[in-house]
């Protein structure tokens, strides 16, 4: 099933009962919780708010987002094809949210579309996240390297100094490990890292860098087929070998933004460390996934989430949906809940794992362990590299990302000392965090390429 196109502009109708109130405010991203303790006491656990302009009900009880995730009366459809608005042509045309409910990769697919999909990403990714696989620990290697090579770079010229660490560290070490796992050949890869980044900046040429890259996953997948590689395209190829190269291109498209969220998530643990003496204090004993787990149970990175759509009239949260109404689904708003954090004990040794930031369910997060893995190297090698770490701004001022979907810090300013002396490699025969190993592959390290030329570029003035 292919979603509709854009539609002729008609004025909005409201699927949802009035009032509905813009959602993303400035007060919204300076302080979404207080915006979501404001609706709940106003609406109770589902809102009806205006994204944009576009009435949606924004869903913010655990229990209700929760039931939504888990689908078990199959009640709900991620298929834009099924919002109602949409389909009658009620969504502007030019409503900045639509191309993203235009991609038609799996996230959107249901049933047996969505099924096959999701197996084929299962096992694609299996070689990447299971730890016992060659190209795991390969993986984990290069994204220790690479953290090296950031920190080397951004320190260029002096053992303290000041940095942003979400461009010049947790930006771009996940889309290296993007231009990897895709398996470009070296150089094309990089052209494509600097496109990923200008479609996820939104900068002036979003557009063309957008069908630069899908002509560049198409590419890349004709290649592959031809020949396969270790790679997540050929992988994906031979867990689904009639998956046209478009619906191919379009699954490959994901994978730089899914690794976005996790950059977002690395500022979010630097954060706590930086900010928590006792956080710190447990990563020297080896407690990073508690923190990492942690994080994402105060700060999900995917706060919320793409819409689902009601294929029946359905009770939710003391609201009645219509069917074809969009919900949007707040992570962070369900984390938040009385009836939830209420009953967290905030001093265990362990936070609960019963959070949503990796969602539940039919379409629940397939990369969990990758994005760990590389959130806990990045910051292991951070503060293993760093004696210190110190926010140049309080907490509460750090800048965020205005985004309807992200909790994102817009960047993470903060005054660094080196440690001494580099670390050396650490015989440890299975070590929590890998350690660098020494570069045995020069090529893999380009120092004069567009990309390091561009990290180069962002260093900070003594
Ligand atoms: C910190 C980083 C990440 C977070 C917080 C995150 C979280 C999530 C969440 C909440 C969902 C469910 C979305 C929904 O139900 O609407 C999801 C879906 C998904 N995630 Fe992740 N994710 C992250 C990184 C990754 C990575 C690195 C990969 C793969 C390389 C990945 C692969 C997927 C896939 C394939 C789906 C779609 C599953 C489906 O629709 O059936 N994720 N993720």
């Amino acid at each position: 099933m292919t979603p509709q196109g854009p539609q002729p502009h008609q004025p909005p109708e409201p699927t949802a009962p009035a009032p509905a109130e813009p959602l993303l405010t400035r007060d919204y991203d300076a302080n979404p919780a207080q915006v979501h303790a404001r609706l709940r006491d106003t609406y109770g656990a589902v809102a009806p708010v205006d994204l944009l302009g576009v009435p949606v009900w924004f869903v913010m009880g655990y229990e209700e987002v929760l039931r939504v995730l888990q689908n078990a009366g199959g009640v709900w459809s991620k298929h834009p094809d099924r919002w109602k608005a949409h389909a009658e042509g009620r969504i502007p045309a030019d409503w900045p949210l639509l191309p993203v409910f235009q991609v038609n990769n799996s996230t959107f697919q249901e049933g047996a579309a969505q099924q096959q999909l999701r197996n084929a990403w299962t096992s694609a990714l299996a070689p990447f996240q299971d730890h016992g696989h060659p190209q795991a620990q390969q993986l984990e290697q290069a994204v220790a390297r690479h953290a090296d090579d950031l920190i080397a770079v951004l320190a260029e010229g002096g053992t303290t100094g000041q940095a942003d660490l979400a461009a010049q560290y947790a930006r771009p070490l996940p889309l290296m490990v993007a231009d990897r796992m895709l398996g470009f050949t070296a150089g094309r890869g990089e052209d494509v890292v600097m496109d990923i980044w200008r479609l996820i900046d939104a900068g002036a040429d979003e557009a063309t860098a957008l069908e630069r890259l899908h002509a560049a996953m198409t590419e890349l997948g004709a290649a592959k087929r031809e020949h396969p590689g270790d790679d997540l395209p050929s992988y994906l190829i031979a867990a689904k070998p009639d998956i046209t190269l478009d619906e191919l291109a379009r699954e490959l498209l994901m994978l730089p933004g899914l690794l976005d969220f996790t950059a977002s998530l690395v500022c979010n643990v630097v954060v706590e460390v930086a900010t928590n003496p006792d956080v710190r204090e447990s990563l020297s004993t080896g407690a990073i996934d508690e923190t990492i787990n942690r994080v994402a149970l105060l700060n999900p990175p995917m706060a919320n989430l793409t819409f689902r759509y009601a294929l029946t009239e359905v009770k939710l949260g003391g609201r009645t949906i219509a069917a074809g109404d969009p919900v949007m689904l707040s992570v962070a708003a369900a984390h938040q809940d009385p009836r939830f954090a209420g009953a967290i004990d905030w001093n265990a040794i362990r936070t609960t794992r019963a959070h949503l930031a990796w969602g539940a369910g039919p379409h629940n997060c397939l990369g969990r362990l990758l994005a760990t893995r590389i959130t806990a190297i990045a910051v292991h090698r951070l503060f293993k590299r760093m004696s210190k770490v110190k926010l140049a701004l309080p907490a509460d001022q750090l800048p965020w990302r205005p985004s309807p979907f992200m909790r994102a810090l817009r960047s993470l300013p903060i005054q660094y000392e080196l440690a001494p002396a580099p670390p050396t490699t650490a015989p440890t025969p299975a070590p929590p965090t890998p350690e660098a190993p020494p570069p045995t592959e020069p090529a893999d390290r380009p120092s004069r390429s567009p990309l390091w030329t561009f990290l180069r570029g962002l260093r900070r003035p003594r």
